[in-house]
């Protein structure tokens, strides 16, 4: 008798939250430690494999991020979720160990014209300046993960030749971190593009955890999403509302945003183990701690589940 074939449970995806980093750090008026805390707190709950907490930059830099120890300190972590925080350099590498981070996420950029600007060096300061906060990590048994911005493209050097892009990932890869996240900083990628890109680098480094970080800048974020999940990316940053952007990119604009990728996941019978509904009431709220309406679509239209009463003619 031949053995009944099980369907193939649905594919595993992370989530890993960044609006409390990348959807802050570029907002003008300065939110409070507490409200930072509140959300992060209410988040845990949702279902994130990650949630990247804040940024251990100069604060003259980002000055939104100047309270980082108050935050991750102040947080309640749930079992089971990773706490990461942005890294530039020893300095943000020391601070954070002082408060704690299950990860330290090292940051430069593809682009020379974007290091220059966005970290005040050149990339090969910044490789030498974050090869020592990898050895600090390592000898204090914390996880790293490398966020490359300005994989695909930089708003002041054009689009990124692939070429550029592996070099960086062959030398942080001979470092022995454990992750690499390929952003696209100000949403120039497109799903072609991240095809290419997604394959290359999981064929040569199949062994580090992967993440892709896409930006909705021109429209294309979702989409380059799924042409990544379609690669085999399995591991996604976001942003509760569609809020974020880098200060240092000109034109920069939100990250994709969380609900509606999840949404979109759901739909799909992925695995994402989120709670839609925690992420649509937390969006609400955040446009009341940001004092604007957010770019989510999904918040404005609601689920596709929601029905409407039929309009009446007259
Ligand atoms: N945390 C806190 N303070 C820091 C710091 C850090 N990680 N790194 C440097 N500083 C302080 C120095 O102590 C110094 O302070 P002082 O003026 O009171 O003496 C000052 O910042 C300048 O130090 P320097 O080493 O010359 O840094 P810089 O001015 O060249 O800036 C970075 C370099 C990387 C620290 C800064 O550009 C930065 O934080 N960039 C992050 C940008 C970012 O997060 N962008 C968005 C994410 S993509
Ligand atoms: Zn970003």
């Amino acid at each position: 008798m031949t053995k009944p074939i099980s369907p193939s449970p649905p594919k595993r995806i992370y989530i890993q939250e960044v609006v409390t980093r990348d959807g802050f750090q570029a907002e003008s008026t300065f939110i409070p430690p507490e409200e930072k805390i509140a959300l992060i707190n209410r988040l845990s709950h949702a279902g994130y494999a990650k949630i990247e907490v804040t940024s251990f930059t100069s604060p003259k830099a980002i000055p939104m991020l100047a309270d980082a120890e108050t935050v991750m300190q102040g947080i309640a972590r749930v079992p089971g979720v990773e706490y990461t925080a942005l890294i530039p350099n020893l300095r943000g590498a020391e601070r954070a160990l002082t408060v704690g981070v299950d990860e330290f996420n090292l940051v430069m950029s593809v682009s020379e014209a974007h290091n220059q600007a966005n970290l005040k060096m050149g990339r090969e300061d910044s490789f030498n300046a974050l090869s020592k906060v990898i050895n600090l990590a390592h000898a204090n048994h914390i996880a790293t993960n490398v966020s490359l911005s300005t994989s695909f493209g930089c708003p002041m050097s054009g689009m990124t030749p692939l070429a550029d892009l592996m070099n960086w990932i062959d030398r942080f890869a001979h470092t022995g971190v454990r992750g690499i996240t390929i952003c696209d900083t100000t949403g120039m990628a497109n799903p072609a593009q991240v095809n290419s890109v997604c394959e290359a680098a999981q064929s040569k480094y199949p062994h580090l955890q992967w993440t892709l970080h896409f930006h909705n800048t021109r429209g294309m974020g979702l989409a380059n999403a799924l042409a990544a999940l379609n690669a085999g990316i399995d591991r996604f940053d976001s942003s509760l509302g569609g809020l974020g952007g880098c200060p240092y990119a000109p034109g920069a604009t939100g990250n994709i945003c969380t609900e509606e990728l999840v949404h979109m996941f759901d739909l799909m019978g992925l695995d994402t183990r989120m709670n839609i509904d925690t992420l649509l009431e937390c969006s609400q709220d955040l446009q009341k701690i940001i004092g604007r309406t957010l770019p989510s679509q999904l918040l404005m239209a609601g689920k596709v589940d929601k029905l409407h009463t039929a309009p009446c003619q007259t």
